[in-house]
């Protein structure tokens, strides 16, 4: 298969995870999605995996209760299927320094917020009690500090009269998955790095995501929000 070549890590549902291969499938997007990983044996997103003949690897933390053994094996299963990009697409497992080291701007998240706003858990009741205006899922490179590493895109929407955390969770799905295969198609288009600590594309730096535009693409080249 030829794409960008991604090794999935997942924890649940897998609706990010059944976008990327619609994406592929159609032919909207050169993905070659070589494996995806779970850290839950029930989670929904390995069944999904099957169903479309992509390998489907369980690394239960009952087995491998030491963070360290854990990573290790993680890293034997990444350095087995040599990925170029490894997606955490509802991944809800802290990962060790030194994993996440060796594969520095090789990795990214996907987080239902407008990072730097509401690193961790419980983003939409965060952001309602906090009386936000805004709120929107958040494509950042994994650093060693949660949700910290720099943002690569974001897709914004605005809190509604009446929002429940259930509601917005439900606007943003479709959203989010429109933000990672814009996402993806800028890592299987352009040079996406991650150069002290800041996002590069073809070698330029931006200091800001790139916005989600109303048609479901990033904000073309040439246009970035390009550091001055
Ligand atoms: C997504 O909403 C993603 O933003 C969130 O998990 C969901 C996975 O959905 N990720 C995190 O909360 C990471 N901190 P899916 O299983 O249907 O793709």
């Amino acid at each position: 298969m030829t794409g960008l070549r991604c090794l999935v890590l997942l924890s649940g549902r897998g609706s990010n995870l059944a976008t990327m291969i619609a994406a592929r499938d159609s032919g909207q997007l050169p993905l070659d999605i070589c494996a995806v990983i779970s850290n839950r044996s029930t989670a929904p997103g390995l069944d999904i995996a099957r169903q479309a003949d992509i390998p489907a690897i369980l690394v239960d933390p009952i087995r491998y209760p030491e963070r360290q053994d854990y990573d290790r094996q993680l890293s034997r299963l990444i350095q087995e299927w040599q990925p170029e990009l490894i997606v955490l697409a509802g991944f809800m497992r802290i990962l060790g320094a030194e994993l996440v080291n060796s594969h520095h701007g090789r990795m990214i998240n996907l987080h239902p917020s407008l990072l730097p706003k509401y690193t961790g858990l419980d983003t939409y009741n965060r952001a309602l009690t906090a009386g936000d205006s805004h709120y929107g899922a958040s494509i950042h490179f994994v650093t060693p500090a949660l949700d910290a590493g720099a943002l690569i895109s974001q897709a914004v929407l605005a809190i509604e009269p009446g929002d429940t955390a259930e509601i917005m969770a439900a606007r943003l799905q479709p959203v989010e998955h429109q933000l990672l295969v814009a996402s993806l198609e800028l890592f299987s288009q352009h040079t996406v790095e991650l150069i002290d600590d800041m996002l590069h594309i073809d070698g330029k730096p931006y200091a800001k995501p790139l916005p989600l535009a109303a048609d479901g693409r990033l904000i073309p080249a040439g246009e970035f929000n390009q550091r001055s």
